[in-house]
């Protein structure tokens, strides 16, 4: 839950309104002239839909500036951020041939694999050379390497389950399983904070699980049953997120397992933004959080964050991934994952484990000044699951001295800072830029209306000078911008005076 100070949510309200009214001054002016012109369009149906159609053009083409930067380099530390100019008010932007080189906020890179790495990289490219870019076959008619074989394996084994079966994207994972699971008469319980692909997949009933929340819409779903008819539901499956991306948050993910253990629900664990980033050998919540992976059926996790590739997994029993791979349409129908890309995934879950040979003859990761891990990480992998632990309860501790609304847990590297008012997300995202830190900046529809932010993600490959230059910007722009909501004692949180959203 999150409150919001009255002040703040009245001028957010205000602004929105303010933008809608002259939006809809302007497209009244536009339906005007569209009549006296005559057009060949006469008598069909906007191809547009319109209320989305309207909220792009007059409120995200306004700021479109500050989504879809172009990118001309790996998504490192640090990036190569092309210029665009425009000469129409930024309605259209062109690319030029200037790149200025920013720090990098804003990539899911949580162990560095994104760039170049000693390890994975050159077993990536020696794989592209004897496969190729692409199968060119679904799993089941030619796409199926031995890679792709070998990947199912190791993903099975890193997550603690008997058998895992992988996509080539990680946003079909959820979509195109869900159904699967889940027939007519079977309730998918969804988490309101879930992602999209995860809300594409299944028809949610909204709560946010609070364990106790939880408990109350279990108990109420099996005692009404399904509408109408009154039936029992066939089957229920909970679905929950690791880390919640839009917030930072941990699930909490013991005491749901309990509740769903009492109530004979399935538990699906969506692990795309923690597989890999968190729990001391990077395995995810479970090993965070201290749940045994046999107490969730069914774990859903992408390999684009953590391990710099693509596509996602589901790993469970014997019995679920065979059955998903007679039926699921994304294994079914979908081109394979690539082959490098899968290499790429391999390469990296072993350099995790301590498989790449490092803990031989190791030299502390470049950069690591003003650390001591080298003494006590054995092997890369440790260090960079160590850094990134350290990197992100760093700055979110400094984030919070200064005095801003910050999301999240300890332990997660995404960190949201609240900036509410809808000018303030232009404004904050060009000043970081112009001082050369690059930023993601989410609003309304990701996000509820009022809930506009920005999210920082931190990665194991920025150093120390590096998360210090990020806070130094993010300080001067959060005064210029005025997001500071907390200027004095960050940890006690004034309640009153705020608006409670759910
Ligand atoms: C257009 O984009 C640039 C670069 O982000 C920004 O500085 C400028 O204020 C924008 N102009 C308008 C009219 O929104």
């Amino acid at each position: 839950m999150i409150t919001i100070p009255y002040l703040t949510a009245l001028t957010t309200y205000f602004s929105y309104g303010l933008l809608f009214a002259f939006g809809q001054i302007r497209d009244l002016f536009r339906k005007i002239l569209d009549r006296l012109r005559s057009s060949n369009l006469q008598g069909y149906a906007p191809i547009c839909l319109g209320l989305e159609d309207f909220y792009v053009r007059r409120l995200y083409l306004r700021i479109q500036d500050c989504f879809g930067r172009p990118i001309s380099s790996a998504p490192d530390a640090w990036f190569d951020v092309v210029e665009r100019y425009s000469n129409d008010n930024n309605k259209t932007l062109k690319r030029t041939m200037k790149i200025s080189r920013c720090l990098n906020l804003g990539s899911y890179n949580y162990l560095g694999f994104a760039a170049s790495d000693e390890y994975c990289t050159p077993r990536a490219i020696e794989s592209l050379k004897k496969f190729s870019p692409s199968t060119c076959s679904t799993r089941v008619d030619g796409g199926t390497t031995v890679l792709h074989a070998e990947l199912e394996e190791c993903v099975a084994n890193f997550v603690g389950k008997p058998a895992a079966i992988v996509f080539g994207m990680g946003y079909v994972t959820n979509s195109a399983i869900l159904p699967v699971l889940i027939g007519k008469g079977g309730l998918i319980i969804s988490d309101s904070l879930n992602h999209n692909s995860i809300v594409n997949g299944a028809r949610g009933s909204g709560c946010h699980s609070t364990p106790s929340h939880l408990e109350e819409v279990l108990r109420e779903q099996i005692a009404e049953g399904q509408p109408r008819t009154h039936r029992p539901w066939k089957k229920i499956i909970v679905v929950v997120e690791g880390i919640y991306s839009m917030e930072g948050e941990l699930c909490n993910l013991p005491e749901i397992i309990a509740v769903c253990k009492k109530f004979k629900a399935y538990t699906y664990l969506d692990e795309a933004h923690s597989i890999g980033a968190v729990g001391k050998k990077g395995r995810g919540v479970c090993e965070l959080l201290g749940v045994d992976p046999a107490d969730v059926d069914i774990m859903m996790g992408t390999f684009t964050k953590s391990f710099g590739s693509c596509g996602g997994y589901i790993a469970g029993s014997k019995e679920l991934i065979q059955y998903l791979k007679y039926t699921c349409p994304a294994h079914l129908y979908a081109t394979s994952i690539s082959p490098p890309a899968a290499q790429q995934i391999i390469s990296s879950i072993k350099v995790i484990l301590g498989e790449d040979g490092s803990s031989r003859g190791l030299k502390p990761m470049s950069g690591l000044s003003g650390y001591d891990l080298s003494c006590i990480c054995s092997h890369i992998g440790a260090q960079k699951l160590a850094r990134i632990r350290e990197n992100s309860n760093f700055f979110r501790s400094e984030l919070q001295k200064m005095g801003f609304e910050v999301l999240g847990d300890n332990d997660s590297p995404v960190m949201p800072i609240m900036l509410y008012n809808p000018a303030k997300i232009p404004a904050f995202s060009r000043e970081c830029l112009k001082r050369n830190v690059a930023v993601v900046t989410v609003a309304f529809p990701a996000t509820p209306l009022l809930l506009a932010r920005a999210r920082i993600c931190i990665s194991a490959s920025h150093t120390k000078e590096d998360l210090i230059k990020g806070l130094e910007v993010i300080s001067q722009v959060g005064d210029l911008v005025g997001i500071k909501y907390f200027p004095a004692e960050p940890k006690k949180q004034e309640e009153e005076g705020r608006v409670k959203l759910e």
